[in-house]
This record gives C-alpha cells, sequence and structure tokens, in this order.
C-alpha cells in the first residue's frame, strides 16, 4: 500500500482567512497537536509576511520533532531567504516556494512572460536548493494553467531539483475527472516527476475540494495538502478529516494508507473551532455536531438494531466518545485525568495541576461537570495561560431604570488597576473601564456571542469576542458560570492578543 503524506497548512493557509488568525501560544499548542496526530509536514506560515509570522514559524520549527516543518515563500531570494532563517532550527525543514503559471496570473497579477517565469523558477529552485535539500515548488493557479506550459514549468522546477511539486487548485475551479487527468498528464510528460513528490492542494469554492484531492491521489499523487476543518482562503482548503476518513472508510477503492492517528480528529477538530472562536457546525462531514446524530425514529431503530444501518464508520473512529460520565464535586484527580484521556487530552503535571484547581473550582458552583465542561476547562486554558493582563475583580450595576455601571480591576506585572465606567448595559460598561485601564490602540467590538457548554441553569457561558484592530480580527474567549464574568474574560483575552 502507498502512503499518502498529509501536509498540513491549517497555519498558513488556513490562518490566513479572514477571522481565524492566531496568535503564539494558539499556533504553538496547535502545531504540537497536529504532529500528535500524524501529519508528515506542517506548513507553519508564511515567514515574510510579518515579524509576527517569522516568529511563530521559527518557534513551531524548534518544538516540532515528528514533522517536517515548511515556511511559505515567494519566487524571490528575499523571501526565500526568510523562510529559510525561520525553518533552519527544525528537525526537519522546508522550503516552500511558488509562482503562478495561469494566464491570468502571469498577464494581470506577475507581468511577466512566460520565459521570465520559467528563468525564475528554474533560478528560484536552485536559490532554495542552495540553502537546504528539501525545496517545494507550487505553481499557483495550476489547474487554470495551458497544460503545455504547466508542464515546462513542472519540468523547470524538477531540472532545479525540487523534492516536491504541488499543483494546487488555487480558485477552487477544477473537478475530480479533470484532475485526475491533470496528475496523469503530467507524470507522463514530465520526465523525473515520479522520482519527486507529487502533492495537490485544492481549495473548496466549488465545494469539491475533498473530491479532486481523491481524484488526484488515484490518479498518482503522493502528498495532500489540506486543513483541519477545511480552513483556507474563501471557501478553505480541503478539508483533512474528510479525506482522511474517504480514505480510511473507502479502502476498497483507496488502497493507500496514512500516519494519521484518526482518533485524534474529533479533539483537533474542537482545539481549532475553540482558537478560532467559532461553534462547531451542525451538519459538518466527520466533525460536525450532528454528524453522528441520528434523530428520525425509522433510523434510530436501525441504528439501535446495528450501527451499520445508517453509520459508515464509528464516531470512536474519529476519538468521538459515547461514553458520558459525569464528574462532580467529590471526583478526584484521577477520575479526571482519566476521563480527559478517553477525550483525547494528555496532559502535563503542570497543566493538570491547573485543571485540577479550576476544575475543583467549578465544581463549587457547578453540581455536575459533564464532558463538554471538562474539554472546555482544557480548551480554555490555552487563551488565559500566561496573559500579561487577567481579571482581578469586578462590579456591575444594572438595572432597566438606572444607568449601568461597572467597576474593574485588573492586574498586570503585580500591579493592579481599577477603573469605573458606564455603558449601555452591563457589558458595554465593563468593556468601557477595560478600555480605560489598558492603552489600547483604536479598535472595534466586530463581534460577540455568548452560548451555554452545557445544560441547566448552573451550566458554564461560553462569551467569544472579535475585535477589530489595524486590519485584523483578534479572537477573544472567556468562560465561566456567571455570564458577566465570561463576558469580560473574552475581552481581556482578546484585548490581551491585540496589544
Ligand atoms: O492556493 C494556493 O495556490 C496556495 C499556494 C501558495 C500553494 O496556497
Ligand atoms: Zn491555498
Amino acid at each position: 500500500m502507498r502512503t499518502i503524506k498529509i501536509f498540513d497548512t491549517t497555519l498558513r493557509d488556513g490562518e490566513q482567512a479572514p477571522g481565524c488568525s492566531m496568535d503564539l501560544k494558539e499556533k504553538l499548542e496547535l502545531a504540537l497537536a497536529l504532529e500528535k496526530m500524524g501529519v508528515d509536514i506542517l506548513e507553519a506560515g508564511f515567514a515574510i509576511a510579518s515579524p509576527g509570522d517569522f516568529e511563530s514559524v521559527s518557534e513551531i520549527a524548534k518544538v516540532i520533532k515528528n514533522a517536517i516543518v515548511v515556511s511559505l515563500a515567494r519566487a524571490t531570494m528575499k523571501d526565500i531567504d526568510v523562510a529559510y532563517d525561520a525553518v533552519k532550527h527544525a528537525v526537519s525543514p522546508r522550503i516552500h516556494t511558488f509562482l503562478a503559471t495561469s494566464p491570468t496570473h502571469m498577464e494581470y497579477k506577475l507581468r511577466m512572460s512566460e520565459q521570465q517565469v520559467l528563468d525564475t523558477i528554474l533560478q528560484m529552485v536552485k536559490y532554495a536548493k542552495g540553502k537546504l535539500n528539501d525545496v517545494e515548488f507550487s505553481c499557483e493557479d495550476a489547474t487554470r494553467s495551458d497544460r503545455n506550459f504547466l508542464v515546462k514549468a513542472v519540468q523547470a522546477a524538477v531540472d532545479a531539483g525540487a523534492t516536491t511539486i504541488n499543483i494546487p487548485d488555487t480558485v477552487g475551479y477544477t473537478t475530480p475527472s479533470e484532475m485526475s487527468d491533470l496528475i496523469s498528464y503530467l507524470l507522463e510528460n514530465v520526465n523525473g516527476l515520479d522520482a519527486v513528490d507529487l502533492s495537490v492542494h485544492c481549495h473548496n469554492d466549488l465545494g469539491l475540494a475533498a473530491a479532486n484531492t481523491l481524484a488526484a491521489i488515484n490518479a498518482g499523487a503522493t502528498q495532500i495538502e489540506t486543513t483541519m476543518c477545511g480552513l483556507g482562503e474563501r471557501a478553505g482548503n480541503a478539508a483533512m478529516e474528510e479525506v482522511v476518513m474517504a480514505l480510511h472508510t473507502r479502502k476498497d477503492i483507496f488502497p493507500v494508507k496514512t500516519n494519521i492517528d484518526t482518533t485524534r480528529i474529533y479533539p483537533v477538530s474542537r482545539l481549532v473551532y475553540s482558537i478560532i472562536g467559532m461553534q462547531t457546525p451542525l451538519n459538518k462531514p466527520i466533525v460536525g455536531t450532528n454528524a453522528f446524530a441520528h434523530e428520525a425514529g425509522i433510523h434510530q431503530h436501525g441504528v439501535l438494531a446495528n450501527a451499520s444501518t445508517y453509520e459508515i464508520m464509528t464516531p470512536e473512529s474519529v476519538g468521538l466518545t459515547t461514553n458520558k460520565m459525569i464528574l462532580g464535586k467529590h471526583s478526584g484527580r484521577h477520575a479526571v485525568e482519566d476521563r480527559l484521556k478517553d477525550l483525547g487530552y494528555t496532559l502535563t503535571k503542570e497543566e493538570m495541576d491547573e485543571l485540577f484547581t479550576r476544575f475543583k473550582a467549578l465544581s463549587d458552583r457547578k453540581k455536575t461537570i459533564n464532558d463538554s465542561d471538562l474539554e472546555a476547562l482544557v480548551l480554555h486554558r490555552i487563551a488565559t495561560n500566561g496573559a500579561p493582563w487577567k481579571l482581578d475583580r469586578f462590579t456591575v450595576n444594572s438595572g432597566n431604570y438606572v444607568a449601568c455601571s461597572a467597576v474593574v480591576r485588573l492586574s498586570h506585572e503585580g500591579q493592579l488597576y481599577e477603573e469605573v465606567a458606564l455603558g449601555d448595559g452591563p457589558i458595554d460598561a465593563a468593556y468601557n473601564a477595560i478600555d480605560k485601564i489598558m492603552n489600547v490602540p483604536e479598535h472595534k467590538l466586530e463581534d460577540y456571542t455568548i452560548q451555554t457548554i452545557s445544560e441547566g441553569k448552573d451550566a458554564q457561558g461560553e462569551a467569544i469576542v472579535k475585535l477589530g484592530c489595524c486590519n485584523r480580527s483578534y479572537t477573544g474567549r472567556g468562560l465561566s458560570t456567571d455570564v458577566m464574568e465570561a463576558s469580560i474574560l473574552a475581552y481581556i483575552n482578546g484585548m490581551n492578543k491585540l496589544l
């Protein structure tokens, strides 16, 4: 069986999408989770994009041991220099350089002739090879390129020493049969292409990204570029969980394997949605809330008789545990730790100490603690750990016949800062008080949501805010049984990122 290499670009193409930006801490946590899940190649970012991107690529390069760490680079010396500097400390570093090959991109974006494009590919792949051996070249907008020119472009990259050739469907334009045909055509017409990895990178504008990726695999692709939950530019990229579970479930027509531990899929998807501050969509394949739910009587009857009547894969195979255990005030550390393990979370001793303290605090406020509560505690750990500004205490005064006011006290490097403010409602008042304390650049509250984590009046509330500043959006998350506190924590979390 061939092993298909999984190239994850959640941290690059995924993070590039509006509303999906992540800070360094979140990127590191996600990179480690992806490594643990078994991705072979991890695109950590686009190092030249900003100093922050450079820092996250190089920090990820330092901690990842079992996957190749990649930085994207345009086909210029400067980009390649910076990409190399960012990944050079990785155990297995890769430079991924790209240049567009379609007539539209060459004419309107690059303003380059075909010959200039071919010369640049040859020179820049050689330049990258002078820095390290593992070099990937992508023909941006490959699926809208002239086939004969595409052959020349890929040949130039192979001749210059590229070890992986990537064929992106940049605008999600192709179809499965066309993709299959293109891959076969390239394999037949480019000398030496069978000696390097041949990859595809499919966008989902027509909802065909996973199908196109699968078609490419059957035509001979050896690497696929995907993102968790299909994050990515516009309609996103091929979702890793969809492609991997299709391969897993339909071994009869895909005689290939991957190194992905499929039982990590669900917990990693929860981490991704939690980081970008989005609720898991109801009907998302594999990881959606309803992906394994059966409501119709006839379906329930069938599943009870034999799950295979309406389930083509088991919930357990993607890491969804059906055994829901309830914990509470009297549950010990071992019970909590065991349950977390079943849910797919293994914490270090220090992380467990901290989590157990928060578990105890929660069990004082909430009678029963279920899987969703426990998972929320784990996921919110990343939001609060090591943040410079912390909530010390707050008071709000609200009513339908008084002006709402809030007093908020925050701590920062051991100092306490307190402010009082009025507002159009208690949340507005509290946020105004926080704005007074923190010396914040001009920003806008773009979105605010609150949802319950589990049932009951004592349920935990999870608040998510999106703060817009300097053409970027920052997600803040807060968790508490008190919705006012959750809202304040979310705002502080967003502000810490923004600052
Ligand atoms: O979609 C695309 O073409 C890309 C390339 C940079 C690989 O993301
Ligand atoms: Zn892309």
